[in-house]
């Protein structure tokens, strides 16, 4: 959620606002977590990650980072 990375070691794309998160104070953090946490849990099967040279499961969308 503050670095981007998973626990896979993958980075996450910046479309996921990460880098803004990143400021985040500790406390916030553990708000946040307990507010999703008190959610109630529902059924939704989440299609696997998939490389660039694979086909996507899924809808998806290309995100080109410029070098
Ligand atoms: C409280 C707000 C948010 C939380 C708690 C959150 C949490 C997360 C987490 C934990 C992941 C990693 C999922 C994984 O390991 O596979 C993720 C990925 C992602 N998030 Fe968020 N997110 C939030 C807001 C947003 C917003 C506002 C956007 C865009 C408008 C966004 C877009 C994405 C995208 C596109 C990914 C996948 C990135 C990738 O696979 O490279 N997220 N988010």
């Amino acid at each position: 959620m503050r670095t981007g990375v998973r626990p896979d070691g993958r980075q996450l794309a910046p479309v996921m606002p990460w880098h803004a998160y990143g400021n985040m104070t500790d406390q916030d953090a553990q708000a946040l977590a307990s507010y999703i946490k008190a959610m109630k849990p529902m059924k939704n099967k989440v299609p696997p990650l998939s490389g660039p040279t694979e086909k996507a499961p899924g809808p998806y969308m290309t995100v080109v980072v410029p070098q």
